[in-house]
């Protein structure tokens, strides 16, 4: 039986800039990434982590190859079926927590829904912010929140309104290693509990530990993985990945 996909990439190459100066940031990469799970990207800096990320979200388009996003092809999709798309399939959280000042945990929460006017939820909405471990922090406003709260309330933003995927560019980023193991352990949860797709980059092997898989990048290609890590294996994979670029 063949793990059902919720994302994957066909050869995906990303080329910016063009002649002497192109950089070539994805190289050929082949992917299917499994719904349910958390997966995690990794590989040294620059080695295309957020482009591939992007392209995959249909932040950004590919130069050759095929996207295709919970049974959607979005590497040739128009740009108004893209914004549809991503509105309402593709859940995002990004390093910034981009919550706003003046609202409420739970009105930042409902905002993509208020703002598409979507009904929200109620049953749903509770699960999510009980699996983040917001409930009583509901009525408070960002500045009276920690880094980890605020991510927590940007994570239930993008899981309220039940995208097929979620997509997370280093999500711990800004944060204390206590609030990141917070942020990561509720992200993890939001997979088990609400049986939410997740794809996160992260530079950081404990953030890792956090997935069921980790995909590894070198210079745009995908250079090996691992099911089921801890720390210390994506540790070690990472120096043999470091050893074995030239
Ligand atoms: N908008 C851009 N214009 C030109 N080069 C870019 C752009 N975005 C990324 N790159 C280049 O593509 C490569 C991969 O970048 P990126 O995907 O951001 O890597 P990572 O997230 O792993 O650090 C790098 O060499 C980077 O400098
Ligand atoms: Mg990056």
């Amino acid at each position: 039986m063949t793990a059902p996909v919720i994302a994957s990439a066909h050869d995906l190459v990303k080329v910016y800039g063009a002649g002497a100066t192109a950089v070539r940031a994805l190289d050929g990469v082949d992917v299917d990434l499994v719904r349910g799970e958390l997966t995690a990207i990794m590989g040294p800096s620059g080695s295309g982590k957020s482009t591939l990320m992007h392209c995959l979200a249909g932040l950004d388009r590919p130069t050759s190859g095929t996207v295709v996003v919970d049974g959607q092809t979005v590497s040739s999709m128009s740009e108004r079926k893209l914004t549809a798309l991503r509105r309402t399939r593709i859940g995002f959280v990004f390093q910034a927590y981009n919550l706003v000042p003046t609202l409420t945990a739970l009105e930042n929460i409902t905002l993509p829904l208020d703002i598409a006017r979507r009904h929200v939820d109620r049953a749903h909405l509770d699960l999510v912010v009980e699996t983040l471990g917001l409930t009583d922090r509901l009525g408070h406003k960002p500045n009276e929140l920690s880094g980890g709260q605020q991510q927590r309330v940007a994570c239930a933003r993008a899981l309220v309104a039940r995208p097929a995927v979620v997509f997370a560019d280093e999500p711990t980023g800004n944060l204390d290693s206590t609030s990141a193991a917070e942020v990561l352990g509720f992200l993890r949860s939001s997979v088990d509990e609400l049986g939410q797709s997740v794809v996160m980059v992260t530079h950081d092997p404990t953030s890792a530990g956090y997935a069921h898989r980790v995909l590894f990048l070198a210079d745009g290609r995908l250079v090996g993985e691992l099911r089921d890590p801890t720390a210390e294996t994506v540790l070690a994979a990472l120096t043999a990945i470091r050893v074995g670029t030239p």
